[in-house]
């Protein structure tokens, strides 16, 4: 055994003065400070329960770092002009996730000893949390987080226990992503009458962070081309604190952060974004603008909310403009014109034929008449023959 560890051992089994617990969540990548406060301060030993060497040693004014654990090389210091004062603090640099444990600082001065124990807890925050409806199914997921989080699904509020998957994945920094896919029924009476209103929330076990994210599908709009669509954007429950608001359609998107009377472009189409989160979109095309708009809300408390609006747009005569009436009667007054014309044409070939046949058969009883004269029993007389029969 080498001395460090039976310093480790003493520790343990010396019964010292032991100062309150501490627990302090660090940031994934941050820097963080593990106090320890204390009066006899001519040794500071920091370590980790379940390493055999220390994190830090410091004795006799001096740093002692040849037998410091290798996870934590180059990434600690003490504040050497504030351990006079009794402040034995460890500064850890970039946190992983690893770092998570319990620490204990051990102080002492001639035969007075003190130990500190700290509890470390990593987080790797909930940054954003994506939902997407993609064919009868609603995903939600996040990558990135620390510790595992875990998911509920609500319909309309109701907790949803079953009908869901969810897959955890672990990367090699010890980071969870989270994928959780919804199996969406919808009933048969309301599927297209109703909004549908999904929520997926994902939160850690403690309750520090709960991300939710919802997703509302509006009924179909279906109007006729050239017309105005009016579409539902979310709205932030009182308008107050940060929040962004886009417009998506396609490719194209827009930012509307304030629920103020603008008006914006997208994709070539007029956008007026009134109070309450009512969206017009003006003189719709039926070819360029048919499909799905997607208005999502990211607000600062942890919270998304998406709405997916499907815009049906048919072709209708009666709403035409009088150019385009008058283009379209032009257009059907041309075909018809074309359709008679075809079938005179088609007629006057027909009968040409017809005669032409007529006088080829005329020509063969011609010539077949010298026949018919001598056989009068012949039936086939046709009454160019019979004029010849004498
Ligand atoms: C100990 O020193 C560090 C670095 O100056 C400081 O951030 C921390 O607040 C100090 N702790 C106390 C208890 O004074
Ligand atoms: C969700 O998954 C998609 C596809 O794998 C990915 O592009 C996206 O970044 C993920 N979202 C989050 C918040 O991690
Ligand atoms: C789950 O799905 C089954 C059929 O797949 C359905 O009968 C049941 O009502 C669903 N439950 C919920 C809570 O949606
Ligand atoms: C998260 O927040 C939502 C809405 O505020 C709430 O309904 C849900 O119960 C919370 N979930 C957890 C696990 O705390
Ligand atoms: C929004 O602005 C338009 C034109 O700028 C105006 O005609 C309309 O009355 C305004 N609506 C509201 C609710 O203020």
């Amino acid at each position: 055994m080498t001395p460090v560890i039976w310093t480790f051992v003493l520790l343990w089994s010396i019964p010292l003065t032991t100062g309150g617990d501490t627990t302090v969540t660090c940031v994934f990548t941050a820097d963080c400070l593990l106090p320890c406060q204390s009066p006899y301060h001519n040794t500071v030993k920091w370590y980790k329960v379940g390493k055999e060497n220390a994190v830090y040693t410091f004795d006799n004014n001096e740093d002692h770092l040849e037998h410091q654990d290798v996870d934590f090389k180059g990434r600690t210091s003490l504040f050497a002009d504030q351990i006079p004062r009794g402040n034995a603090s460890l500064l850890l640099r970039s946190i992983r996730t690893v770092d998570e444990g319990t620490y204990l600082c051990y102080t002492s001065a001639g035969s007075e000893a003190l130990k500190e124990i700290v509890r470390l807890d990593v987080k790797a925050p909930i940054k954003r949390v994506d939902i997407k409806y993609p064919n009868g199914e609603i995903t939600c997921n996040t990558s990135d987080v620390y510790p595992e989080p875990i998911i509920s699904w609500y319909d309309n509020h109701h907790n949803l226990q079953t009908n869901f998957t969810t897959e955890t994945q672990k990367d090699e920094q010890g980071l969870f992503s989270l994928t959780s896919t919804l199996t969406y029924e919808e009933d048969e009476e309301s599927d297209t009458n109703r909004d549908v209103f999904v929520t997926c929330s994902i939160s850690f076990e403690d309750k520090s962070q709960n991300y939710t994210t919802s997703l509302k599908l509006a009924k179909e709009v279906d109007i006729y081309s050239g017309q105005d669509a009016n579409i539902q954007c979310p709205v932030s429950r009182g308008d107050a604190g940060d929040y962004t608001i886009t417009l998506r359609f396609g490719e194209s998107s827009i930012i509307l952060s304030q629920l103020a009377n603008i008006s914006e472009q997208l994709a070539g189409i007029d956008v007026r974004l009134a109070r309450h989160g009512d969206v017009t979109l003006h003189n719709l095309d039926m070819y360029k603008h048919t499909g799905t708009y997607t208005c999502e809300m990211f607000t600062a408390q942890s919270t998304t909310q998406v709405v997916l609006t499907s815009v049906h747009i048919i072709s209708d005569i009666h709403n035409f403009g009088i150019a385009e009436a008058f283009g379209a009667s032009l257009t059907i007054t041309v075909i018809v014109s074309l359709v008679i014309y075809c079938f005179c044409r088609l007629y006057k070939k027909r009968t040409r034929e017809d005669s032409r046949e007529n006088r080829v058969i005329e020509e063969v009883e011609e010539e077949l008449e010298p026949l018919s004269g001598e056989n009068p029993s012949n039936g086939r007389h046709s009454p160019s023959g019979s004029v010849h029969t004498e």
